[in-house]
C-alpha cells in the first residue's frame, strides 16, 4: 500500500497583493506572529507523515531555502550566549528525518505547471499539494492534511480539501460539484476553476489542499491554458475524474486566506490571541481598545 510521504509546495508566485513587502522577499516567508506561512504548511504536512518536501520555487525565493537549511552561525551564536530555548526553535525549523528538494519553475505558467515541475521527483506515488497562503488551522481535530491522509488511506483515491464559501466569492476558487449525501467525504462529479457566481455548480470551494494520485501528471502534460490563460491544476483534476474517482473532503478546522490582507490580519489576531507569549496581554489590549471605539 503506497503511503503519502511526499508533498509539493508551489512557492513561485509573485505575491503582488502584499507589495511592497514582497518586493524582495517571498510572500510565503511573511510571519503570522513568529512563524512564516510556509512553516505552518510544512508542519501540517509533516504531522500527516510527509517526509519529502518538494518546493517549486522561482526568483527571489532564496529565503525559503535558507529557512529550511541549517543555520550554523546563528546556532553557534545562540549556543555561546546560552540561549537554549531559541536554539531549539531554530533547530526545530526542519523536523528531523525530513528531506527538502527544490525545483525551480523558471516561467510562471500557472499552478498546474508548478505541480508538473515535480513529476520526476514524485513518480507514480500519491502526493500532497499545499498552498501556503491558505493557512489551515485544524484546531482540536489536528493537522488538516493528516485528516485528508486518513481519508486517502481509507479510499485510495485523490482527495480535495473543501469548504463552503459565500456564492459571491466563487470567482476566487476551484469549485466542485459532488454526489449528494450528508457526509463530509463525497465523490466529485465536476470541478471548475473560478466560475461566475451565477454559473457556479455549488459553493464548495477547494482551499489549497490536495492529495493526488500519480496519474495526475499525464493529465497535466496534456493541459491547455485555462482561466486567466494559465495551466490550471483544476482543469487537470477535471480530466482525471473522467478516469478515476476523486473525493472532496470538508475538513474540520478554520481556513485563513493569507493571500489577502484581511485574511492575513485575521490569522494574526487569532494566532496572536492563542500564543503563549502574547495571548493574555494581546487579549487585554484588544478588549480595552474595543471599549474605546
Ligand atoms: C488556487 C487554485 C484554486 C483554489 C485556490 C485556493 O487559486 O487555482 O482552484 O481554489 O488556489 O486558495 P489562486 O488563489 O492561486 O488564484
Amino acid at each position: 500500500m503506497k503511503k503519502v510521504t511526499k508533498a509539493v509546495f508551489p512557492v513561485a508566485g509573485m505575491g503582488s497583493r502584499f507589495l511592497p513587502a514582497t518586493k524582495a522577499s517571498p510572500k510565503e516567508m511573511m510571519p503570522i506572529v513568529d512563524k512564516p506561512l510556509i512553516q505552518y504548511a510544512v508542519e501540517e504536512a509533516v504531522a500527516a507523515g510527509v517526509t519529502d518536501l518538494v518546493f517549486i520555487t522561482g526568483r527571489s525565493k532564496r529565503a525559503i531555502e535558507d529557512h529550511f537549511d541549517k543555520a550554523y552561525e546563528l546556532e553557534t551564536e545562540l549556543e555561546a550566549r546560552g540561549k537554549h530555548a531559541l536554539l531549539q526553535i531554530v533547530r526545530d525549523t526542519v523536523p528531523s528525518g525530513v528531506n527538502c528538494i527544490y525545483i525551480r519553475q523558471s516561467e510562471a505558467l500557472g499552478l498546474g505547471h508548478a505541480v508538473l515541475c515535480a513529476a520526476s521527483v514524485i513518480g507514480d506515488d500519491p502526493f500532497a499539494v499545499l498552498l501556503a497562503d491558505d493557512l489551515l488551522d485544524g484546531e482540536g481535530a489536528g493537522s488538516v492534511m493528516k485528516q485528508m491522509v486518513d481519508v486517502y488511506n481509507y479510499n485510495r483515491c485523490s482527495v480535495l480539501g473543501v469548504m463552503e464559501v459565500p456564492r459571491e466569492e466563487t470567482r476566487q476558487y476551484g469549485i466542485v460539484s459532488s454526489e449528494r449525501n450528508e457526509g463530509d467525504v463525497r465523490r466529485v462529479t465536476a470541478i471548475v476553476e473560478k466560475p461566475d457566481p451565477a454559473a457556479a455548480p455549488s459553493t464548495l470551494a477547494v482551499v489549497g489542499r490536495y492529495i493526488l494520485t500519480g496519474r495526475i501528471f499525464d493529465h497535466l502534460r496534456n493541459l491547455k491554458p485555462g482561466a486567466g490563460g494559465e495551466l490550471q491544476l483544476t482543469d487537470a483534476i477535471a480530466s482525471l475524474l473522467q478516469e478515476e474517482a476523486v473525493l472532496s473532503y470538508q475538513f474540520k478546522g478554520t481556513r485563513y486566506d493569507c493571500g489577502s490582507k484581511l485574511g492575513y490580519l485575521k490569522a494574526t489576531v487569532e494566532l496572536g490571541l492563542r500564543h503563549p507569549e502574547t495571548g493574555a496581554e494581546f487579549e487585554a489590549y484588544l478588549s480595552a481598545r474595543h471599549g474605546r471605539i
